[in-house]
């Protein structure tokens, strides 16, 4: 059965790991990192672009194939499914269709607007006992048609967001989606630490995860870092995997051309990419 993620963020929080969030495309991929945490016993959080929702028929689909899983491979680890960088609309979208978790990514209105449709969304999440993921200052670069500009949030901000009761937040700190360029200056610690004295306690949310140096990782856990998203290194394991199968002609031999065959290698590769994500953030064995 789906979670919300309030019952992992607190035991994150309280026990100074962070639990991955896992952008999901399709079956293989859901399947390998539904499986992954079971093997891992660790807590996970499925996450779902609208773009990802819309190419896998709607998000009423990906909730009737996330929970036919669960049952039908025993998962007992606590899964939570939530909507990334959502719009207001599709958040609502998504609670209609059964998802345990939503982000609402307000970050690029005014500040007023971002409180007053995070404050609408707090209270049906509240009432149905999901968790509600808010943001302030935006992610660099792009992910799905999501683009941000990537400045750092402002604290003041992001304590008038987490005193709406949001679950947990995500506060720019200089990460981007996709790979780091060469020139990225890092993570600016100054400005989590500064959003951490404001919020105390608030799970903070590290978008952006790939290619982040594992120093800065564990730094960011012991500022405050609750949730950690990985997107685009699963999708780059993913295609150098089936890559590698193609270019030495193993879909020409036999029947190597069979589906299952052909996408085997790219899914192995997810779930050795999501146990080192969940070594990296602690969170194997807190289940
Ligand atoms: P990456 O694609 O850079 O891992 O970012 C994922 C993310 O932040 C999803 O919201």
């Amino acid at each position: 059965m789906l979670v919300s993620t309030k019952d992992m963020m607190a035991k994150a929080v309280a026990g100074h790991y962070a639990v991955g969030q896992f952008n999901i495309n399709n079956l293989e991929w859901t399947k390998a990192i539904v499986l992954t945490a079971q093997e891992c016993q660790s807590p996970v959080i499925l996450g779902v672009s609208e773009g990802a929702g819309k190419y896998m028929c709607g998000f009423k689909t990906v909730v009737g194939m996330v929970n036919g899983m669960l049952d039908e491979l025993n998962i007992t680890v606590p899964v939570a499914l939530h909507l990334d960088h959502g719009t207001f609309e599709g958040a609502k979208k998504c609670i209609n269709a059964g998802f345990s978790s939503v982000m609402f990514d307000g970050s690029h209105y005014p500040i007023e607007e971002n409180i007053e449709k995070t404050k609408a969304l707090v209270n049906t999440c509240d009432v149905l006992g999901l968790s509600l993921e808010a943001e302030v200052g935006s992610i660099g670069g792009e992910e799905d048609g999501v683009v941000g500009m990537g400045e750092c949030a402002d604290p003041d901000e992001c304590k008038m967001i987490a005193d709406l009761g949001v679950t947990m937040l995500a506060a720019g700190i200089g990460n981007i989606h996709g790979v780091y360029p060469e020139n990225w200056p890092g993570l600016s610690f100054e400005t989590l630490a500064a959003v951490k004295e404001k919020v105390g306690d608030m799970p903070l949310v590290l978008h952006g995860g790939t290619g982040i140096p594992d120093d800065m990782i564990a730094k960011a856990i012991s500022l405050g870092v609750a949730k950690i998203n990985v997107n685009t290194e699963c999708q780059l394991v993913f295609q150098a995997a089936t890559r590698q199968y193609v270019e030495e002609g193993k879909d020409l031999k036999g029947k190597g051309f069979d589906p299952r065959k052909l996408l085997a290698p790219g899914y192995e590769a997810i779930k050795d990419k999501v146990k080192e994500k969940m070594e990296l953030f602690g969170s194997v064995g807190k289940a």
